[in-house]
C-alpha cells in the first residue's frame, strides 16, 4: 500500500495566509456589506509599470508570429535576463556574480522552499522568531523539523528576534547547519548592518553552516550601510544562497518572477551546489514564460526604473502614513522604513489573534497577526504598506479611532 510524506501530517492544517482568508471569508459571508481593507499578506496593489506591460506585449505578440515563436526556454532562465540581473543587480554594486550563478523562477516562496531537494534531510536548521513560515514548512514537510514541541520543532532552532535585541538574531551557541535569514526582515521590517551581517557569514564559514538568504525586499532599503546583497560580506559566495524576486520591486505577485543565486564557490564536499541546483531545476522546472521574462527584463530599463521607483516610494509614504499615525497615537511601532511592513505591538497587550479578530469585526481592517510567524511575535501584528494610498489612510483613521 502506498505512504504519504507523513511530515506533512505534522503541520497545521492550513498555511498562516490561506486561514486569514478564510476568516475574511467567514465574515464577508455574514457582512456582506462591510467595506474591508486589507493590510495583511504583503499583496502589491500598483499596476505593473508601462515598460513591463509594453515588453510583454511585444513578447506575446512575437509568441504569435510563426518566425519568432519560442517553445521550451532554457531551464535557468534566458540569457537576456541573466545578463540584465547581473549587471544591474550585482555588478553594479560591485559584485562578481555571472549570469550562470542566476537562476531565474517563477518565485522566492518556490525557491527557498525548494531548495531544500538538494540538501539532506539530516541537517540541522536555524530559524530567527518570528519567521516567514515557508522556511519551517518546507523545512518540515523535507524531514528536517522533527516533531512538533512547544510552539516550535525539535529540530529546528528558533532564535529569538525580540525588542530588546532590535529584531535580531544572535549567532547559535552550537554549530547548525542551515541558516534562514531574512532581510529586511519578514515580518519585522528589521535590518541588518554590513558588520552584523559579517559576523554571520563568518561564523558560516567557521562551522561549515549554509545560509539561506531571503533578499526578496532589498529594493526598500533607504538607509547606508545596509546591504542589499550577502555577497557584498566577503566570504559569502562559499556559504550562501541568496533569493531575490520581482514580486514587491516591480509589481509581480500575480505575474510571478524571481531568481536564485547559488555561487558557482559555494561547495560541500567537493560537490557544487550550483551544479545540484542546475540538475534540480532542468529536471524539474521548465522555468518562467518568455513573456514574463522580457516583462522582468524591462524592469531594468530606464523607463522600467523610473517606474519602479514611483511605486516603491508610493509605499513608502503609505509606511509612513501607517508608522507615524499609529506612532502618534500612542502604538509603539517598528519597521516601514527600510521595509513594507510596519510590526506593531498589539494595545493592551492582547493576543495577536485576538486583536486580528477585533480589528476585523470591530473596524473592518486585515492585518497578519505576529504569533502567525512564531511565538516570539505574539502580542505583535504586522501591517502592509502595499495597499492604496487611500485605503492605508482610511484603515488608520480606524484603527487609531477605535483603539489609539
Ligand atoms: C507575506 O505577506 O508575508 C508575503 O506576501 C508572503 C509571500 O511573499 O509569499
Amino acid at each position: 500500500m502506498f505512504q504519504i510524506n507523513e511530515n506533512f501530517t505534522k503541520l497545521a492544517k492550513s498555511y498562516l495566509f490561506v486561514e486569514i482568508a478564510n476568516r475574511i471569508a467567514k465574515y464577508t459571508e455574514a457582512n456582506p456589506d462591510k467595506k474591508i481593507i486589507r493590510l495583511g499578506i504583503g499583496d502589491v496593489t500598483r499596476p505593473l509599470p508601462a515598460a513591463v506591460v509594453e515588453a510583454m506585449k511585444k513578447a506575446a505578440d512575437e509568441m504569435g508570429r510563426e518566425e519568432t515563436f519560442r517553445g521550451y526556454g532554457p531551464e535557468q532562465g534566458y540569457g537576456f535576463l541573466r545578463d540584465a540581473i547581473v549587471a544591474h543587480d550585482y555588478q553594479g554594486r560591485g559584485i562578481a556574480i555571472s549570469a550562470d550563478e542566476i537562476f531565474v523562477s517563477d518565485g522566492s516562496k518556490c525557491d527557498t522552499g525548494n531548495i531544500g531537494d538538494i540538501l539532506s534531510a539530516n541537517n540541522s536548521v536555524a530559524v530567527c522568531d518570528p519567521v516567514y513560515p515557508v522556511y519551517v514548512d518546507t523545512s518540515v514537510m523535507g524531514g528536517r523539523g522533527g516533531n512538533p514541541v512547544g510552539g516550535g520543532w525539535s529540530n529546528i532552532l528558533s532564535m529569538p528576534c525580540r525588542e530588546e535585541n532590535g529584531f535580531l538574531p544572535e549567532l547559535p551557541q552550537k554549530p547548525v547547519d542551515l541558516i534562514y535569514l531574512c532581510f529586511p526582515n519578514n515580518p519585522t521590517g528589521a535590518v541588518i548592518h554590513t558588520a552584523e551581517l559579517k559576523k554571520w557569514v563568518d561564523y558560516a564559514l567557521a562551522n561549515g553552516s549554509l545560509i539561506l538568504y531571503d533578499a526578496a525586499y532589498e529594493a526598500f532599503i533607504t538607509e547606508a550601510d545596509v546591504p542589499h546583497s550577502i555577497y557584498e560580506i566577503e566570504g559569502a559566495k562559499k556559504c550562501a544562497i541568496e533569493f531575490r524576486s520581482f514580486s514587491k520591486t516591480a509589481g509581480f505577485t500575480g505575474t510571478r518572477c524571481a531568481f536564485t543565486v547559488v555561487p558557482k564557490e559555494l561547495e560541500c564536499g567537493g560537490v557544487s551546489l550550483n551544479a545540484l541546483w542546475d540538475r534540480r531545476q532542468s529536471t524539474k522546472s521548465n522555468g518562467v514564460s518568455y513573456v514574463v521574462q522580457r516583462g522582468a527584463e524591462a524592469v531594468y530599463s530606464p523607463a522600467g526604473q523610473e517606474e519602479v521607483k514611483k511605486n516603491l516610494d508610493y509605499y513608502r509614504q503609505n509606511a509612513r502614513v501607517i508608522f507615524d499615525g499609529l506612532k502618534s497615537a500612542g502604538f509603539t511601532v517598528y519597521g516601514g522604513v527600510n521595509s513594507p511592513y510596519i510590526w506593531l505591538k498589539t494595545p493592551n497587550d492582547m493576543k495577536s489573534w485576538d486583536f486580528f479578530d477585533q480589528l476585523l469585526e470591530q473596524v473592518q481592517v486585515v492585518g497578519t497577526p505576529g504569533s502567525g510567524f512564531g511565538p516570539c511575535g505574539e502580542g505583535f501584528f504586522r501591517l502592509t504598506a502595499f495597499g492604496s494610498a487611500e485605503n492605508t489612510r482610511e484603515a488608520v483613521e480606524r484603527i487609531v479611532h477605535r483603539f489609539g
